[in-house]
């Protein structure tokens, strides 16, 4: 099947590029290389298979013209402005990027009689704080987006709502957890994993903002991927979450990276950081309905091999 990725050359995009690959579809990349790296399709690239990479920004309306040559037959975005301090320092250009520049990735859709597009949406920061106590947040929970950035993804599903409504463009929404995995960068805001893994490695003390009680739903980059292959042919009009449904303290998962390293030192402690969710935790039985997935690395498996991608010591 001929593919399209939208930011494939990015921490999620290029391990989804992988697995396209591996199953014998023909994939475009489009991506501006403004997070993402060709680092990332390095092994993609030195494969004999049929990939090409078009170092484009997703708001240029030359996009329309491009994704008309390419004529995907189904189209994943996941290009966007990633980063939650971005979008509150500069909430016009998260806008341009999450809204419009999604917008030219339907308009292209259409132009190139694409039948679907996948997007990824943010899990955590559609719904905001999950209530202590209560169980893992459904599809169904009330949204509360605060943020330019969850505004700017949101809002991006709800045009995918009328796109679909009054031009026929069929899609699934993922609504991603955290995700976390080789390749994901350091300096990435969720990038929990891998900046305690780089940095115990290194010798060095990681910091724990506040008592390293709050809890997130780490999801590994491989199911991730998985879910985007099921929604090829699944999920039609859906959002569904992608997550472990599993909450695992900071603290916690300090203590998994640390074990899997054998180190023993200890974290810097520092106050709490403004406006962090204290509990964020998605539940994925609709997924398991919708698109017959379910997360299939557990936590243990998925540290060690973020930190053994990260070479030896
Ligand atoms: N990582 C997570 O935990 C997580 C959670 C929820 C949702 N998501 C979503 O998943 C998607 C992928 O995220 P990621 O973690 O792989 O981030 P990433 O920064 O590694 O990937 C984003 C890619 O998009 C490219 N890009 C950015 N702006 C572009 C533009 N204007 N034109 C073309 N390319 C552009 C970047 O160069 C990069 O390669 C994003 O849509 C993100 O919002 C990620």
């Amino acid at each position: 099947m001929r593919t399209l990725v939208t930011g494939g050359a990015g921490f999620i995009g290029s391990a989804l590029v992988d697995r396209l690959l591996a199953e014998g579809h023909e994939v475009d990349v489009v991506d501006d290389l403004s997070t993402g790296t060709l680092a990332n399709l390095a092994a993609a690239r030195q494969l004999d298979a049929p990939l090409t990479f078009q170092g484009m920004d997703i708001r240029v309306p030359e996009l329309i013209e491009y994704v008309q040559r390419r004529r995907p037959q189904v189209i994943f975005h996941l290009a966007a402005q990633t980063s939650v301090v971005e979008s509150v320092r500069r909430p016009i250009f998260d806008a341009d990027v999450n809204v419009i520049g999604s917008l030219r990735v339907f308009e292209a859709a259409l132009g190139a009689k694409c039948p679907k597009v996948i997007v990824a949406a943010s899990g955590g920061s559609l719904y905001g704080e999950s209530p202590e106590g209560a169980p893992p947040l459904t599809e169904e929970a009330s949204q509360a987006p605060s943020s330019p950035y969850a505004i700017s993804k949101r809002a991006m599903i709800d045009y995918l709502r009328s796109y679909q409504r009054l031009f026929g463009l069929e899609f699934s929404v993922l609504a991603l957890a955290n995700v976390y995995g080789p390749r994901q960068r350091f300096s990435s805001e969720g990038g929990v994993v891998s900046i305690f893994a780089k940095q115990l490695s290194d010798g060095a003390a990681p910091t724990i903002y506040g008592d390293g009680l709050q809890s997130r739903d780490f999801v590994f980059v491989d199911d991730v991927v998985d879910a985007f292959i099921r929604a090829i042919d699944r999920g039609d009009g859906d959002l569904c979450n992608i997550s472990s449904a599993t909450e695992v303290s900071v603290r916690a998962l300090y203590d998994e990276v640390a074990r899997t390293l054998g180190c023993a030192i200890d974290p810097i402690i520092a106050p709490a950081r403004a406006g962090e969710l204290r509990r964020s935790v998605l539940a994925n039985d609709h997924a398991a309905r919708v698109l017959g997935w379910r997360p299939f690395t557990s936590l243990s498996e998925g540290v060690a091999a973020t930190v053994a991608s990260l070479g030896p010591r």
